[in-house]
């Protein structure tokens, strides 16, 4: 089957781009749009069974040890008919292995850098000290091993992920196909007894050649715009369910750039968590959910108790820009399918999941504007700044002191929205502002990503429990490459 060009790529980003590159001036139309597409249109398999995701085995066999080595290295998988297709992986798997562990343990992974470049691994969302959380300052060189070590506290149970973080190359290590779960469990879990599945959505974007497609400019304004969305490495897989069962879905958007504004036809969704783990009360049923690049949900999803039947999870179309010109199109992520058989009993969802403490009144405030420079012409690499400033990680541009719950009014002056990441904790959304309007957070949850939409702004209160510095960023990482990042020092008391 042959790929459908997708309407970002067409005419509708054409005159976003030239919006966004702050160069508007005569027709809209760039010249450079959808070039680096320009082989597109090879085929992959599709409808294939949503794989099971691969654990990260444990080589330690004391209670509480976390012990491993991954080696991130180049592949090649045979995507395309009679291809292969070179990739970058962990331990030769789309996507990476999946680490699962408990709250308390003690995690103790080696990479092994196999790359022919710079690499390293961010433990995404995870409370890891500084410099054991894979900073762009802390590179590891091409054939050496670095040990990443650190304890997983309680109160963390959640959904995170790990991906390479080295300076300017993030964006492509991430569309080579480095990126994989990280799942943290309580021991008092009360959705234990739901069955469960993770998927984790990357993009993929291959050329005639079957090899994956290097940014172009495009790319390089927007967000790398992906060929197919693939779930847990398959494209369109199909997930069998029992009628009438409800499982615990736990999704990632491991994506570049993509936002996926999930909904399931004929099915609603019940919100019991996001990117720190559980809410304290199921939200729902939602008819969709937005979830940005880098975000994760955890959902309860009850299957319809109609055997044999087939359901697409899809990504709605979505604006991404002010203007509402860029707008990604819906787009079918997998299909569901009951199997044959009578239903299973309904599940009871508990009414309270755990407390989410307040994190207590804000003692400082912080303002973050988000900027675009205008000095690229179509197509050419222009910035994307933090209040003004393109990142440098030899310098600090924020300081925190440890401890301490501060309020940040993340302010979007860009004409496109952008999702905005703090390492090393999770933190509330208190509000959002729009036009002078200004909503509260509709429930309490745990955060480490927070979509900022073009022209609006968001309020969060955060707080950092360890010294040392942290990453800001837009988590479109082409964004991220491009400068939208910030360091936070964090101060010892
Ligand atoms: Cu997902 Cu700076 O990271
Ligand atoms: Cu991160
Ligand atoms: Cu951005």
């Amino acid at each position: 089957m042959t790929v459908k060009r997708r309407e970002f790529l067409g005419t509708t980003l054409a005159g976003a781009g030239a919006l966004l590159a702050g160069c508007g001036g005569g027709g809209g139309g760039g010249p450079a749009m959808g070039a680096p597409n320009a082989g597109f249109g090879v085929s992959l398999s599709q409808g294939q069974p949503l794989k099971v995701l691969s654990k990260l085995a444990n080589a330690s066999s004391e209670p509480g040890r976390f012990s491993a080595t991954v080696t991130a290295a180049p592949a090649s998988l045979p995507l395309v008919e009679g291809r292969a297709t070179s990739l970058w992986l962990y331990d030769g798997l789309l996507p990476g292995p999946v680490v699962d562990v408990r709250e308390g343990d003690h995690v103790r992974i080696a990479l092994v850098n196999g790359l022919p470049l710079d690499t390293t691994i961010h433990w995404h969302g995870l409370p890891v000290p500084p410099d054991q959380d894979g900073n762009p300052m802390d590179p590891v060189r091409p054939g050496a091993t670095r040990v990443y070590e650190f304890d997983v506290p309680a109160g963390t149970a959640g959904t995170y992920w790990y991906h390479p973080h080295a300076h300017g190359t993030t964006a492509e290590q991430v569309s080579m196909g480095l990126a994989a779960p990280f799942i943290v469990r309580a021991a008092d879990d009360p959705l234990a007894q739901v069955p469960e599945v993770t998927m984790l959505v990357t993009g993929i974007r291959l050329g005639a050649n079957g090899q994956v497609s290097p940014d172009g400019p495009m790319d390089f304004s927007v967000g790398r715009q992906d060929g197919q969305l693939l779930v847990n490495g398959g494209w369109l897989p199909v997930h069998a369910v029992r009628p009438g069962e409800t499982q615990r879905w736990r999704i990632l958007n491991a994506t570049s750039a993509r936002y996926l504004r999930l909904a399931l036809d004929g099915h609603a969704f019940t919100l019991v968590g996001t990117d720190g783990g559980l809410l304290a009360a199921p939200v729902g049923p939602l008819a969709e959910i937005l979830v940005a690049p880098a975000q994760r949900v955890e959902l309860l999803v009850t299957a319809s108790t109609t055997p044999g039947a087939r359901f697409t999870l899809r990504a709605l179309r979505h604006p991404i820009d002010a203007m509402g010109v860029g707008t990604y199109a819906t787009e079918d992520l997998l299909t569901v399918a009951t199997t044959a058989g009578t239903p299973a009993a309904a599940t009871a969802v508990p009414a309270s999941l755990r407390p989410i403490e307040p994190p207590g009144p804000a003692v400082a405030q912080k303002r973050l504007v988000l900027t675009q420079s205008g000095m690229g012409m179509m197509g050419g690499m222009f910035g994307f700044l933090i209040n003004g400033r393109p990142f440098d990680m030899s310098r600090v541009d924020l300081v925190s002191t440890v401890g301490e719950v501060e309020d940040w009014d993340i302010v979007n002056d860009t004409l496109m929205d952008h999702p905005i990441h703090i390492h090393g904790t999770q933190f509330r959304l208190v509000s959002r502002e729009s036009r002078g309007q200004v909503a509260a957070a509709p429930y309490a949850a745990w955060l480490d990503t927070v979509d900022v939409p073009a022209g609006t702004s968001a309020t969060i209160r955060v707080r950092q429990g360890l010294a040392g510095k942290r990453m800001v960023h837009c988590h479109i990482l082409e964004h991220e490459d491009a400068g939208m990042m910030a360091v936070l020092e964090v101060r010892p008391k």
